[in-house]
């Protein structure tokens, strides 16, 4: 025997993201279909999970590291017994209440525990909801590898109150930004210059400037993850910032934030992919980064060839030796270069 058979998995993934959306959970909830949940939070918010839990007419909550500590299998041994002794079941909905931590961790936790349990993401850092908490991806580290345990997984749910957002400090509050700059500057170049309007309102923090650029980051990040959910296209985009970014990001161990490597990566691809990216697009982009408070240099401590170039090579992308990464050709179009050992000198120096 000789058969294939075709599987069409249909899911939808809402996303409701607004202020004061917190009074909106339950319904989100109930039309879901989602009655049972647990809500996974940062230990650090317990106060907004109280709140998330009784508007949730009383869910038992779970506290967890809120930290990138947090992305290790021993957490989720410790979360699946913490489950078990709930009572939760496969009937539960996993809420993860958090930064992109949070959520990374709650649902790779959602989509292995049981084989799959439903899974609500509730972003509280602006790169959360502009980036961590969109598009399905989520996983673990493994030996100090970023992301090295993970699945592709939807969230049913995606509900995010932009006044969540008051408790988080300047730096990170700027940082999720950096993602939505990012998103802009491979695929809208109208998007781009929307945000460089923005940026004074976003650094001063005000609230409906968050809400648009959050708006735009969402409408940019979905469109892509619908078409090519697996990356074997146009999400590879995404990856701007993310070859040498995440490059760094494992070499400073927690001394970089992901949203500070991103900023730095884009502007070393930028001059690693040379004649590729036209002057002035390294400029709006430099400018644009400054004006939200990203670093632009990258510390000298960190600026060492050999061991980002053989961390670039443990990239998930790279395939027969060549470690891939999109650039902007132009603000809004992104266009995919070889980073080699040389170029990466270069754009260290
Ligand atoms: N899955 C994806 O597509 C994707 C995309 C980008 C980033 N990520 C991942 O996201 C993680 C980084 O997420 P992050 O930047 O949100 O940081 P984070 O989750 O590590 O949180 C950073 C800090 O902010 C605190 N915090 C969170 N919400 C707060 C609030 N409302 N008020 C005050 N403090 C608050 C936390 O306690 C923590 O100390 C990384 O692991 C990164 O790999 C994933």
């Amino acid at each position: 025997m000789d058969l294939r058979f075709e599987f069409v998995r249909r899911q939808t993934s809402r996303v409701v993201i607004g202020r004061g959306t917190t009074t909106q959970l339950r319904q989100a909830l109930d039309e879901a279909k989602l009655r049972a949940v647990v809500v996974v939070h940062d230990e650090a918010l317990a106060g907004l999970a109280a709140r998330v839990a009784i508007a949730l007419g009383g869910a038992p909550t779970l506290p967890v590291p809120g930290t990138e500590a947090l992305k290790d299998l021993r957490h989720v041994e410790t979360a699946v017994a913490a489950l078990r002794q709930l009572g939760a079941d496969r009937g539960t909905a996993l809420l993860g209440l958090g930064g992109g931590s949070v959520t990374d961790f709650t649902g790779f936790l959602a989509s292995i525990w049981l084989r799959g349990v439903p899974f609500v993401a509730c972003p509280t850092t602006t790169l959360a909801l502009c980036d961590a908490a969109l598009g399905g991806k989520n996983g673990i580290d493994l030996a100090g590898r970023k992301n090295e345990l993970g699945t592709i997984r939807q969230p049913e749910l995606i509900v995010g109150d932009v006044d969540w957002l008051e408790t988080l400090p300047d730096a990170l509050y700027r940082e999720g930004f950096v993602e939505v700059l990012k998103k802009a500057a491979v695929l809208d170049g109208e998007r781009f210059a929307e945000l460089e309007r923005l940026l004074p309102a976003l650094r001063a923090r005000d609230a409906s400037a968050a809400e648009a650029a959050i708006t735009m980051a969402v409408a940019m990040k979905m469109a892509v993850v619908v078409a090519d959910e697996t990356e074997r296209d146009r999400r590879r985009w995404l990856n701007f910032g993310h070859t040498i970014g995440h490059a760094l990001e494992s070499l400073a161990a927690g001394a970089l934030r992901h949203g500070e490597c991103v900023a730095l990566g884009m502007l070393a691809e930028c001059r690693a992919a040379g004649p590729s990216v036209p002057a002035v697009v390294m400029q709006r982009l430099a400018a644009a980064l400054r004006a939200i408070g990203a670093p632009t240099e990258i510390p000298r401590s960190f600026a060492r060839v050999d061991e980002l170039w053989a961390l670039a090579q443990l990239d998930k992308k790279v395939r027969d030796g060549l470690v891939p990464m999109i650039v902007p050709a132009e603000l809004g179009r992104g266009v995919e270069v070889a980073l080699t050992r040389d170029a990466l000198a270069l754009a260290l120096r």
